[in-house]
């Protein structure tokens, strides 16, 4: 059944023929809100009642104007605060009465009062009328009943402009009958149940029609952050070139394997405490392949397979420290080590992506702590060409076609390229990676052979996650600053490319 309010609707409807939503809301001394509401559900049952919008204009009492209804106009009370005989100071009755003043300059002009400016103590508020009549009241009173057309247009406007009445606009609905008609009705089933279908009961109910326009619930799921939908694609475009991913499951390295393996001079500026953070417990590594060290300590400090070496003192003490990893290479040198202890060499294709750590001053683009994305090819023979060839390929699978590349340096390829690729929104040619070919002096000590090139190149997740999702603070992407609504919020999947 309907609610009581929407039968009581019905029966004024059955009545009156006609009714507005406003008129209704008088007459059941209801908000006119809840009339509409009730009204909408009651259209929602079919062809029961019929509606027509519909614009009102009426006049009000203001809060001020109410006010005056109860106790009378400012003038009024200012009279009253008179005393018939003697009058009253002017100070005395200013502070007598709220709104003393308005009152007092409407009561000297409808003639009720009068100053006597001689009088003794300051100037003296004096009745002038014997009595008087609180039109304004009278007024206020008529348009309280709705019956405002009584008053003549300038009384109107005098009201208006002492802000005591004002006009509002209201939209209401005009109820009439509709072809199914009925004073009492019954709410339609939104669902079919098994009591409905086995009783039979279910052949005389009405069933709502489905609102094909209704907003899905969103599922109650998990949610992956950005940068864990941007790297799973990346992941795919490596599985897809052939690429086997390599074990990045130790944020904590040796100096050894981050630096010294990729014949990073131990004076080098990056491995110092204002670019590296170390580890204080336990400070330093112990165990390593001792034999490739040696090497490794050779190639530094005097030079080896035609290098002449860094010529500078080489020593262990340094390569223990422990640190935070600074980039996902130092795991690429394992790897690679690894390899070249093989009996045979096989040529491989590896990828990586994980998390690096700097000490790095923290803003707008810059954390301690981000995603490097790493891919290298090892095989017979290879040239820039093949690197180069191998960019295109890998960013093209991203979407990306425009590359360029920039001489650089790297302390472990030579020869080195920055990667720059054309945004097509920014409209300029911005950096998207590094690369390079690994120096003989990295991986000769490996034992590999002499004709194997290793090709490289690195790449930050954080970059193209933040174009892709339109982020322009890195902390709103990653660390403690970020809100979870975000992650919530973006789309499940993205087909664009
Ligand atoms: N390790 C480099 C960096 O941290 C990226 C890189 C990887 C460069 C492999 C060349 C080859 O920026």
């Amino acid at each position: 059944m309907a609610d009581s309010l929407g039968e009581s609707i019905l029966q004024r409807v059955e009545k009156d023929g006609k009714i507005s939503t406003d008129v209704l809301a008088k007459l059941l001394e209801r908000d006119h809100q809840q009339i509409v509401g009730t009204v909408k559900s009651l259209q929602a049952l079919g062809n029961v009642i019929e509606t027509k919008q519909q614009t009102n204009k009426y006049w009000e009492l203001t809060p001020e104007g109410t006010q005056m209804v109860e106790s009378g106009s400012y003038e009024a009370l200012v009279y009253e605060a008179v005393p018939p005989e003697g009058g009253i100071l002017q100070a005395e009755l200013m502070k007598k009465i709220p709104n003393a003043k308005i009152g007092f300059s409407k009561g000297m002009s409808a003639g009720w009062l009068e100053v006597n400016k001689t009088a003794e103590g300051g100037p003296r508020i004096m009745r002038k009328a014997s009595s008087i009549v609180d039109k304004v009241q009278e007024q206020l009173k008529k348009v309280h009943k709705g019956d405002i057309e009584s008053l003549t247009d300038k009384e109107r406007s005098e009201l208006k402009k002492r802000k005591l009445v004002q006009e509002v606009t209201v939209n209401t609905f005009l109820v009439m009958k509709g072809s199914e008609f009925s004073t009492s009705v019954n709410k339609l089933e939104t669902d079919l149940t098994p009591e409905m279908l086995a009783s039979g009961t279910w052949k005389d109910r009405k069933f709502k029609d489905y609102n094909f326009d209704a907003l899905g619930v969103m599922p109650a799921s998990g949610h992956l952050h950005p940068l864990l939908k941007v790297r799973a694609q990346f992941r795919q475009i490596f599985l897809e070139m052939g690429f086997s991913e390599m074990p990045t499951n130790n944020y904590i390295e040796s100096s050894f394997w981050n630096f010294d393996a990729l014949f990073q001079p131990q004076q080098h500026p990056a491995r110092d405490i204002q670019d590296t953070f170390f580890i204080k417990d336990p400070e330093f590594a112990h165990e390593f392949p001792m034999d490739y060290l040696e090497r490794v300590k050779k190639v530094h400090s005097v030079g080896g397979y035609g290098s002449q070496g860094h010529k500078v003192e080489w020593r262990i003490e340094e390569a223990k420290k422990n640190i935070l990893r600074t980039h996902t290479t130092a795991v690429s040198a394992r790897m690679l080590y690894k390899l070249a202890q093989q009996e045979k060499f096989t040529p491989v294709k590896y990828f990586s992506i994980d998390r690096v750590f700097r000490n790095e001053t923290l803003d707008a683009t810059h954390l301690a702590e981000f995603h490097q994305i790493e891919g290298l090819v090892a095989d017979y023979n290879l040239t820039l060409a093949d690197l180069i060839g191998i960019l295109h390929a890998f960013f093209k699978k991203l979407g990306i076609e425009k590359l360029r590349f920039k001489p650089a340096y790297n302390p472990y390829t030579e020869p080195s390229m920055e990667v720059f690729s054309y945004h097509e929104g920014l409209k300029k040619w911005v950096e998207i990676g590094n690369s390079g070919v690994f120096r003989p002096e990295m991986l000769l000590p490996m034992g590999l052979p002499e004709d194997v090139v290793v090709i490289a190149w690195g790449l930050s997740l954080e970059r193209p996650t933040m174009i892709k999702y339109g982020i322009d603070n890195i902390r709103e992407l990653f660390g403690p600053r970020v809100n979870l609504q975000m992650v919530y919020d973006n789309p499940i999947c993205r087909l664009d490319k």
